[in-house]
């Protein structure tokens, strides 16, 4: 019996051309899994009005832990117009499916390292950037608490903020509202969690994202208990920066921040900054953490537009998979991933079109288990064969590669170590 189950959610667009280079690479390091396929995206709510199907949820449940590819979203007029003709009117609503798993399994804590690899041309202030993001995942400004139109109980509870009355002579009907709630419990993980993981992985500093001057009750809560989670560890500097002020900062001096900690939104645009320093989506890996269960998913998006042509770059959704090695407790799996991942940026032989190169998602998939396994590929691969660059696609299944097995321990961590 395979030592791990994983459910398997390519989901839409480049999400399966990135699975299916990550699978040429999980099976040539000999990893010990069963994959389930795993139900997720837009085609599920155009045909059955809903884009995470029950059933998906309840594999998501019998096993140990998921990666998916990437899904399309569109905002809600378009997802109308998309339902197939028997389920519109129905008063059917689209959700992201991925916040909506980030809120199921209460996957607290998104993980974003964002690491330069010396030699790729996309790092763009230099090749010693090393940020890891500590972003919170279900609270906050995507803590899916809206109203539009305002409902009456709503805006008359709000009045008790005198603030809220401008409002109300605008007309409730003209009136949206996105919260930003946030726990005391909520900040205290997200924040703890950073100091773990920087005192064991020996990082620099550890640095509060927010903007407590203006957001004086939430941003002043995170402010509060990040101050006092500090004490416990005198020996790492904590910094404090303001969203706004950290955005310049990052673009000027990347080298001096090291582990950083955000709310939700401010996470997901600092960590976005932050892929964008060492080599953009093509590069920028992601972990949804929770303490029983756990989501791997590359940063970027379906991008429509190069959907099943294999060409974009694997290197973010293979980096997922170091996160997934991490995470399961299987460290010399991850390390030898991340090598190579680094070895195939650094040489730059094969490489897909965001680095200059114009290698297949799945030739670079080969040439990373490559490395990893220490076993040569390319003879048998698509990698001579100029056809195949772009667009050719290797079935997973009758790709054969030697590969010693990966050694496994038997630990497993929440936050796995990178330094
Ligand atoms: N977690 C997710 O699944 C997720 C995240 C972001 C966007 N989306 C959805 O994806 C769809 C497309 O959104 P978008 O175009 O804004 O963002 P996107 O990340 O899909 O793509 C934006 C552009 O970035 C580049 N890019 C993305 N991934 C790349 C890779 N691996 N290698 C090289 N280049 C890459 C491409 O030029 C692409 O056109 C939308 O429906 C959006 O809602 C999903």
């Amino acid at each position: 019996m395979p030592k791990y189950t994983i459910a398997w959610m390519p989901g839409d667009g480049v999400g399966k051309d990135v699975m299916d280079a990550a699978r040429i690479v999980l099976d040539a390091m000999k990893f010990d899994a069963e994959y389930i396929p795993a139900d997720i995206g837009w085609e599920f709510w155009c045909n059955e009005g809903d884009p995470l199907p029950q059933r998906t949820v309840d594999i998501l449940r019998k096993t140990k832990c998921a990666l998916f590819g990437a899904i399309t979203s569109k905002p809600n007029d378009e997802a109308q117009e998309e339902l197939v003709p028997r389920l519109q009117g129905k008063g059917l609503v689209y959700r992201s499916p991925i916040v909506r798993l980030r809120q199921m399994f209460n996957l607290h804590t998104n993980l974003r390292p964002c690491k330069a690899y010396p030699g790729n041309p996309l790092n763009y202030r230099g090749d010693d950037v090393d940020l890891v993001v500590f972003r919170e995942n279900t609270e906050g400004m995507y803590g899916g608490v809206e109203f539009h139109p305002l409902p009456q109980s709503v805006f008359d509870a709000l009045c008790a903020n005198p603030n809220m009355r401008k409002f109300g002579e605008k007309g409730l009907s003209n009136l949206a509202l996105s919260t930003r709630i946030m726990s005391r419990q909520g900040c205290e993980s997200i924040c703890r969690q950073a100091f773990e993981y920087a005192k064991k992985n020996k990082r620099r500093n550890v640095t509060l994202i927010e903007k407590p001057n203006v957001l004086r009750e939430t941003g002043g809560l995170m402010t509060r208990v990040f101050r006092q989670v500090a004490k416990d560890y005198p020996n790492i500097p904590a910094w404090e920066a303001n969203i706004d002020a950290i955005c310049m900062w990052l673009l000027k001096k990347p080298q001096e921040y090291d582990v950083m900690i955000a709310e939700n939104m401010f996470g997901d645009i600092v960590s976005d900054l932050a892929a964008g320093l060492v080599g953009g989506l093509g590069y920028a890996a992601s972990a949804n953490l929770g303490d029983k269960y756990a989501v791997f998913e590359p940063t970027h998006g379906s991008a429509p537009k190069y959907a099943g042509q294999y060409k974009v770059n694997p290197m973010a959704m293979l980096l997922t998979c170091v996160l997934m090695f991490e995470w399961l407790g299987e460290k010399d799996a991850a390390k030898k991933l991340e090598a190579a991942v680094a070895r195939v940026t650094t040489e730059r032989k094969i490489g897909t079109y965001d680095v200059g190169l114009s290698n297949s998602t799945l030739e670079v998939g080969e040439e990373v288990a490559r490395y990893a396994t220490g076993n040569s590929l390319r003879s048998r691969s698509t990698a001579s064969s100029p056809s195949a660059k772009r667009t050719t696609r290797v079935p997973t299944s009758k790709v054969k590669i030697k590969s010693k097995p990966a050694k496994k321990s038997a630990s497993r961590k929440v936050v796995a170590g990178r330094r």
